[in-house]
C-alpha cells in the first residue's frame, strides 16, 4: 500500500486518454487501493488512473457517506438526464475551484475490484463526482468545462 504522487495540471499526462483494463487482477486492485489512499490522504472525493500516472481507466469515488469509497473499473456513462450548476475542484488543480454544469442524473456501467459488472444510478453529488472522473478517463478536465470567470483561488490551509 502507498500513497502516490498526483500528477498536476501542466503535466501531459492529464491530457492523454486512459486505456481499457483487459482484466482485473492483485495488480489492478492493488493499484485501486494505493488510489483510495491517495484520495484520502488529500481530502479528494475522487480520482483517476491518469492522475497518478496510470493511463488505465481506473476511477475510484468517496463521498463519505454509507457506500464507502467505490472502485471503478473501465467505467462507462450509459446514460445521463438533466443538468446541475456545481461548483468543484480536483485534486490536479491544489486550491482552485470553479462553477460549471454537469448533468443532473447518470446511469454508469463498469466493473467492480473483482471483475463483476455493477451499474449504479446517481443524482447530485455523485453524478457530480462520477461525470467528472469519466472526463479525467478522456483527458478532459473541470477548466475546460468552467463559467468563464468564475475560477477561485482559496489559501491553503495553516496547518
Ligand atoms: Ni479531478
Amino acid at each position: 500500500m502507498a500513497i502516490r504522487m498526483i500528477r498536476e495540471n501542466g503535466d501531459e499526462i492529464l491530457r492523454k486518454k486512459a486505456r481499457e483494463v483487459e482484466v482485473v487482477d492483485d495488480k489492478i486492485r492493488q493499484i485501486l487501493e494505493d488510489m483510495v489512499e491517495t484520495m484520502h490522504k488529500f481530502n479528494g472525493v475522487g480520482l483517476a488512473g491518469p492522475q497518478i500516472g496510470i493511463l488505465k481507466r481506473l476511477v475510484v469515488i468517496d463521498l463519505y457517506d454509507d457506500n464507502g469509497p467505490i472502485k471503478l473499473v473501465n467505467p462507462k456513462i450509459v446514460e445521463q438526464k438533466g443538468e446541475q450548476e456545481v461548483e468543484e475542484g480536483c485534486l490536479s488543480f491544489p486550491n482552485q475551484y470553479a462553477k460549471l454544469i454537469r448533468p443532473a442524473q447518470v446511469t454508469m456501467e463498469a466493473l467492480n475490484e473483482n471483475g463483476e459488472k455493477i451499474t449504479i444510478e446517481a443524482e447530485g453529488l455523485l453524478a457530480q463526482a462520477i461525470s467528472h472522473e469519466l472526463d479525467h478517463l478522456e483527458g478532459i478536465l473541470f477548466v475546460d468545462k468552467m463559467i468563464p470567470g468564475t475560477m477561485e483561488y482559496t489559501e491553503p490551509e495553516k496547518e
